[in-house]
């Protein structure tokens, strides 16, 4: 896939999944490239195969959540490359668990990480994607931003969030005349670490947790998915839904409304991950 010639992207999260898969499709695509991750093994293994790849691309640590330091990290990128023409804020984890059982400071945590973590890259990097003249903010959210589920109602706060502020953002850039796409992300079951690297609250088993993600709900590879957002920035699109179950239980819930919650009950009951 070629399109993406001459333009510099950053992609948050890029030492796994989603983040690895979309930097080496963007590598392929002409793009140079500034990945950053807190897991420095992962990232190191995304650089080796840009560089094996021929692609320019410079790799930091970065913790999303830190907000200073992913304001001074996109000033750096910015003085580095000359310039920035895409955001991918797609860092992100999962947690399991009933919020009758769920602790204050592990939802906090996920708001930090998974609508936070957005919101800091989207206004660190903005300044400089204006200045680019040809600018792109991809914020990740997830299927799970379109609809609830029992079990998920931390995660489903942050990811329903950052549809709502990314939905704002497009109408924004649109309204005041900036020269900055914006496109949310909603992707369904993704065969990634998401799950093996997620958390859970008390009582519920993060091992079977992630066992029945991998077996049951991971569908489509993060290549796939990688090509399919690519697609769907090059085609300037407000929202993508990412594998056949987004695009199916999107549907349903354009339908239903709010009455996908009782119509999909039994089928959620029977697929929510399984307790200890
Ligand atoms: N896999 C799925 O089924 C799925 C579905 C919908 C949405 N998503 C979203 O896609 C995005 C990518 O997830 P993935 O499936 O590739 O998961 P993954 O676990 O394979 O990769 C996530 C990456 O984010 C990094 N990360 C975690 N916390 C961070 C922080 N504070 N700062 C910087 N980096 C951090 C991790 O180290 C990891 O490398 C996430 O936002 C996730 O919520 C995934």
């Amino acid at each position: 896939m070629e399109g993406f010639a001459g333009k510099v992207a950053a992609v948050t999260g890029a030492g796994s999944g989603i983040g690895q898969a979309l930097a080496l499709e963007l590598g392929r695509s002409g793009a140079t490239l500034a990945i950053s991750d807190v897991e420095l093994e992962g990232l190191g293994q995304t650089e080796e195969r840009l560089r094996d790849l021929g692609v320019p691309v410079r790799a930091d640590r970065l913790d999303v959540t830190e907000r200073e330091a992913f304001a001074a990290y996109a000033d750096q990128i910015n003085e580095h490359f000359g310039k920035v023409n895409q955001i991918y804020n797609n860092a992100g984890i999962a947690f399991t668990g009933d919020i009758e059982v769920s602790a204050f400071k592990d939802i906090e945590r996920v708001m930090d990480i998974d609508f936070w973590g957005v919101v800091n890259g989207t206004k660190a990097f903005l300044p400089h994607l204006i200045a680019s003249g040809d600018g792109h903010i991809v914020n990740v959210s997830s299927l799970f931003g379109l609809m609830s589920m029992p079990g998920q109602a931390a995660y489903n706060s942050a990811k329903f969030a950052v549809r709502g502020f990314t939905e704002a953002l497009r109408q924004e850039m649109t309204l005041n005349g900036h020269p900055v796409k914006v496109t949310c992300v909603h992707p369904g079951g993704i065969k990634t670490a998401i799950a093996r690297n997620g958390a859970a609250a008390e009582g519920v088993d993060p091992e079977l947790t992630a066992r029945f993600f991998d077996k049951r709900l991971a569908n489509t590879t993060p290549r796939r998915a990688a090509e399919i957002i690519l697609e769907a920035v090059r085609k300037n699109r407000a929202r993508v839904l990412v594998g056949p179950d987004a695009k199916v239980l999107d549907a349903i819930v354009r339908v239903t409304g709010s009455g996908y919650q009782r119509l999909l009950l039994p089928v959620v009951g029977r697929i929510k991950p399984p307790s200890r």
